[in-house]
């Protein structure tokens, strides 16, 4: 098991590859609202950090609201989409590492699920440390998480299939117990003469309790931390799909 563990947890080689696709699977994602929602909970214009950026879709709009947009992401075909975008201060790193000077951003997000792609509490400790670090004092740290309960009740046995532009998509999700999910994404793309190209991917996110990313965060010095129901400012419950964090150093 701990070795297929690892070889789902390959984020990078998984983004690179879907790329191309990422856009197109997201079509119907709403990054408007999304990107007001994190603009209503930072309030104070700054500098801003996105980890795992990927596209840019939420970087675009935070930057047109104007803050002074960084990105990072470990993908760098995601990047290229995103600078393609008119996004130029993006960096192809990792967050476990993040190649920017202490107490430098005034705000650091990391949106849709890509804290999702840490391994365990442990990792999480290092990631943290590292958006402490480059966290101006009372800098803002926002992230979203997706719940075990969301991958127990929502995306456990989840066969999804859809049209898109010139693809056809199947998802599939197997939660694994006792924390995680598996996530596969077949695609059939469409060539010239009737002809489908396929393609496989296959990627592995893990959920954490709400009380054990409180706990981590106090432990690194955060402070005023909140939990909201994704999209709302209602307070997070574990029984929600996604829920957003909100701490200042
Ligand atoms: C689901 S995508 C979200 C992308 C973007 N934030 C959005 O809202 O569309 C997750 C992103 O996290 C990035 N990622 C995963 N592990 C990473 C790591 N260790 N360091 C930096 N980026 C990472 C992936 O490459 C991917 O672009």
């Amino acid at each position: 098991m701990r070795k297929n563990f690892m070889k789902y947890l390959r984020a990078k080689d998984f983004f690179n590859k879907i790329a191309k696709f990422y856009d197109i699977l997201m079509q119907d994602m709403d990054y408007k609202e999304w990107a007001y929602y994190i603009d209503e909970i930072i309030k104070k214009k700054g500098k801003v950090l996105d980890l795992g950026c990927g596209t840019g879709n939420i970087s675009k709009i935070l930057k047109e609201k104007n803050y002074n947009i960084f990105g990072l992401d470990i993908a760098i075909n995601m990047l290229k989409i995103a600078k393609k975008k008119g996004l130029k201060n993006i960096v192809n790193a990792s967050f476990y590492k993040i190649p920017f000077k202490s107490e430098s951003f005034d705000i650091v997000i990391s949106i849709f699920d890509s804290l999702n792609n840490v391994k365990d509490l442990n990792e999480m400790k290092e990631v943290f440390s590292e958006i402490y670090r480059v966290l101006k004092i009372d800098g803002i740290f926002t992230f979203d998480l997706n719940t075990i309960y969301a991958f127990k009740s929502y995306w456990n046995n989840l066969i999804r299939v859809e049209e898109r532009s010139n693809i056809f998509v199947i998802w599939e999700g197997s939660y694994i117990s006792p924390n995680s999910c598996i996530l596969k994404i077949t695609i059939f793309q469409k060539l010239k003469n009737r002809l489908y190209k396929k393609h496989n991917f296959e990627i592995l996110e893990v959920g954490f309790h709400i009380d054990s990313i409180i706990q981590l965060l106090k432990s690194l010095n955060f402070r005023d931390i909140i939990v909201f129901e994704h999209l709302s400012f209602r307070k997070a419950s574990e029984k929600n799909y996604r829920v957003q964090f909100v701490a200042k150093k």
